[in-house]
Formats: C-alpha cells, sequence, structure tokens
C-alpha cells in the first residue's frame, strides 16, 4: 500500500498541497467514537480546538461507542449537505451502504484514527492515522527485549472488530512468533476502558492462581491496563516488578504509573493531530487531487527510564 509519512511536520512522498495551511471555510461533519479512555477525549478535544484556529466550521458527533450511531451521524451529515465527512469507526465492518449513500451525495469521506474495511476503496478519500500494527510490535519487541525472550503473556484486548485491537494484537503476535518461549496465555476483551481492563486482570488473577508463572501484560492501551494496574494491587501484587507492564497510548495517568514504578513502558498515540487531518482534507477540497489510502502519524516508545519525557 501507498503510503505518505510526516516528518517534523512536513509530508514526505505527499503533494505540496497538504504542506500548505487549512485556513479554507469548510463545513466537516465528524463521527467519533465516544469517549471510552483518557485518551479519545483528548483526541476530540484537539480536533475541536484545531478546527476553531483554522475557521473550519465542525459538526461533532459523539457515537458513544456504538456504530449504529455513527451510520445515523453520517446520514445526517449527509442531509445537511456537509462539505466533508470525517468518521473515526468503531469497529471496521457494516460501512459499505452508508459510504456508498455519501458518494452518491458526492460527499467525501475521510477517515480518522481507526480503520473500515469495505472491498471499494474508492468510498473513502484516505485515511490519516498511526500505524496500529507497528504499535504492537513495538510493544512486542520492547517484551522481547525486557524478558530475555522468554514470557507467559496475558492480553487486555481492545473493543472487538475495532481496527487498533485487531492490528496492535498481530503486529504484537508477529514478533512474540519469533521467540519460542514467548506465548500469550490468557487473552480477552475489556472494550478500551478502564472497568473493562480491571475486571479482565480480575478474571486472569483467579485463573493463573494469582498471576502464577505469568511474566507480562500486554494491554492494547493504557485505560485497560490501568484498570489491570489496580487490579493487581488489590489482590497483593506489584504490578511493574511481579509482573510487566506494556500498553499503549502513553496518556498522562500512564506518564504517571511509568514514574512510580507499576507500568514499564508505552507505545504513544498521538492525540493532538488535528494539524495532520484537516489540511489533508482542505487540501484535497482545494483541487481534488488523488492521495494514498494512507497518511501515516508516527508512533514512539516510551519507558520507565524516560517517563518523564
Ligand atoms: O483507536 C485508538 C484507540 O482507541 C486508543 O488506543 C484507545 O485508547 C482508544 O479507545
Amino acid at each position: 500500500m501507498q503510503q505518505i509519512k510526516w516528518v517534523g511536520g512536513a509530508v514526505v512522498g505527499a503533494s505540496m498541497l497538504l504542506a500548505g495551511s487549512s485556513a479554507f471555510a469548510v463545513t466537516i461533519g465528524f463521527s467519533q467514537v465516544g469517549d471510552e479512555g483518557d485518551w479519545r477525549p483528548a483526541f476530540s478535544a484537539d480536533m475541536k480546538a484545531e478546527a476553531q484556529k483554522e475557521g473550519i466550521d465542525l459538526k461533532f458527533a459523539d457515537a458513544q461507542g456504538k456504530e449504529e450511531e455513527q451510520l445515523k451521524a453520517v446520514r445526517a451529515f449527509i442531509a445537511q449537505k456537509v462539505d466533508a465527512i470525517l468518521i473515526a469507526p468503531v469497529v471496521v465492518t457494516g460501512w459499505d451502504a452508508v459510504l456508498k449513500e455519501a458518494k452518491a451525495a458526492g460527499i467525501p469521506v475521510f477517515l480518522a484514527d481507526r480503520d473500515v474495511d469495505v472491498a471499494d476503496k474508492s468510498l473513502y478519500v484516505t485515511r490519516i492515522s498511526a500505524d496500529f500494527n507497528l504499535e504492537g510490535r513495538l510493544a512486542g519487541a520492547w517484551l522481547a527485549q525486557a524478558s530475555k525472550g522468554q514470557c507467559n503473556i496475558v492480553e487486555e484486548q481492545g473493543t472487538t472488530g475495532s481496527a487498533p485491537a485487531i492490528e496492535r494484537k498481530k503486529g504484537f503476535e508477529a514478533v512474540i512468533s519469533n521467540f519460542p518461549a514467548m506465548k500469550i496465555v490468557k487473552s480477552q476483551s475489556g472494550d478500551f476502558t478502564t472497568d473493562g481492563g480491571k475486571q479482565v486482570m480480575e478474571s486472569f488473577i483467579k485463573a493463573t492462581d494469582n498471576l502464577k508463572g505469568i511474566c507480562a501484560s500486554f494491554a492494547h492501551n493504557d485505560n485497560m491496563q490501568l484498570g489491570a494496574i489496580q487490579a493487581m494491587k488489590e489482590a497483593g501484587l506489584k504490578p511493574g516488578k511481579d509482573v510487566l507492564m506494556v500498553s499503549v497510548d502513553y496518556v498522562p495517568a500512564m506518564k504517571k504509573a511509568l514514574a512510580d514504578g507499576e507500568a514499564n513502558a508505552s507505545v504513544e498515540l498521538r492525540s493532538a493531530i488535528g494539524k495532520y487531518i484537516y489540511p489533508v482534507i482542505t487540501g484535497w477540497l482545494k483541487d481534488k487531487k488523488e492521495l494514498p489510502k494512507w497518511v501515516v502519524i508516527p508512533s514512539d516508545l516510551h519507558h520507565a527510564a524516560v517517563a518523564a519525557d
């Protein structure tokens, strides 16, 4: 798949239209997943602030984690004849019909953060997001090194059927499959929430006699890991010491857990990404030049030694 990457605020491999200002009078309908953890509300706040800064009329719809709410919101945006529709899809499936309706109405659709699984890729212009598979691989590589390639792992998965849950799992497994003594021994969805992560870890603690023989917890986001940390502490365990804790997002509460020694590594998912997303949309609206299907936002690994970054 052709990709372009943001390097130090500029775009490599894309036409110059992307490097320009997005100041352009447009109305964008944005269907957001919800507010399931600390990362998502930070992303929503940035999208609103950045829209205001750029003079974009943003119609924001919170789907509260439900795809059916997103379908309704997208249909409402079509009826309102917005200039563009932006979707952060809850799950990858179920999008073909509504995207065809947007296309028939002549309204371009862009994806932010999460992906969709549609046979006809012409139904959306492009996706602007981090590489979830890379995040999983970074987490796996960090753990392989920290555990010297020997580790029984419990995994808290994100929302079933969502792009980050699918891709982070794939990336993580791709790395650990190179180490015969690394394996995922328990895996369950905690739906990207703190409560979900806590409940999942409580069930892992029960099922493994207080995490006996478990060397690491890999959570698809920080909030589930923060819930897992609570569950472990309540069971008298020492997260970050008895068990290695690696997750994704690098939200402020995780930075604190890293500094406190209760977590060991987190892969950063940037939340202030409106500055990447809007110029792509407004640039395309100006000249309609074909874009690659994926504009990649980079990810970084942070671990306890650099938690103060
Ligand atoms: O789609 C990105 C993921 O969604 C973030 O990692 C997570 O915190 C959120 O729920």
